[in-house]
């Protein structure tokens, strides 16, 4: 791939299984690097499997978390990244490493969003008894799964769903979701201006 490819980072801390799904679908744009703050982070397979370089910021070794922020923070300005992408990632990023990437830092998470930010999202659902769940792609800003909402995937909770099942069904829209997401985004087709996401008349 030549440089001119929109290049990504992507920050993981466990399995990986968006990654993944980032990984496999590169052509517009190509992965640079693998962040993980957890050295045994599953997910740290994909990058012997796929060619991409990997680092590991070990949340553990900084006694403060600013330090792990400015580690990380450095790390990315090194790559020249067009995009910063979290896949389950459990950090929460601070507003330093937010004005540094603006508009260039999105996630991935496990629910409608404005609804069930934060851990355990599939049980909630079902406690809540709603009858629509998801996942949605946002701009990272300094709150917990708050920003700007990009894209969302949406589907029936049927009556007998578990946590399990409903776990599985969001994880494979996940996989179509962000994907698409990040190459829409290589494409000039999604931007963050004013705080607000904008999209190109032909998607
Ligand atoms: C996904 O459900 C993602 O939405 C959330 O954390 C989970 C990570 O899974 N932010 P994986 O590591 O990508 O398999």
């Amino acid at each position: 791939m030549t440089d001119s490819v929109f290049k990504i980072a992507v920050l993981i801390s466990g399995r990986g299984s968006n990654l993944e799904s980032l990984l496999k679908k590169q052509g517009l744009y190509s992965v640079g690097l693998i962040v993980s703050d957890n050295p045994d982070a599953p997910g740290l397979k994909y990058g012997s499997l796929y060619n991409v370089t990997t680092k590991i910021i070990n949340k553990a070794e900084f006694a403060l978390k600013k330090d792990f922020q400015e580690a990380l923070k450095q790390t990315l300005l090194k790559g020249n990244f067009d995009l910063i992408a979290l896949a389950g990632f459990m950090q929460i990023i601070n507003k330093d490493l937010i004005e540094t990437f603006a508009g260039k830092m999105i996630n991935i998470h496990p629910s409608l969003l404005p609804k069930f930010p934060g851990l355990d999202t599939h049980k909630r659902a079902l406690e809540a008894g709603v009858k629509q769940h998801g996942c949605t792609v946002h701009f990272v800003d300094n709150g917990v799964d708050t920003g700007p909402v990009i894209a969302q995937s949406e589907l029936e909770i049927s009556p007998d769903e578990t946590e399990e099942s409903l776990a599985s069904k969001v994880l494979a829209y996940e996989h179509r979701l962000y994907p698409w997401v990040v190459e829409e985004i290589a494409k000039g087709n999604i931007r963050l201006v004013n705080n607000k996401v904008e999209f190109a008349d032909n998607i």
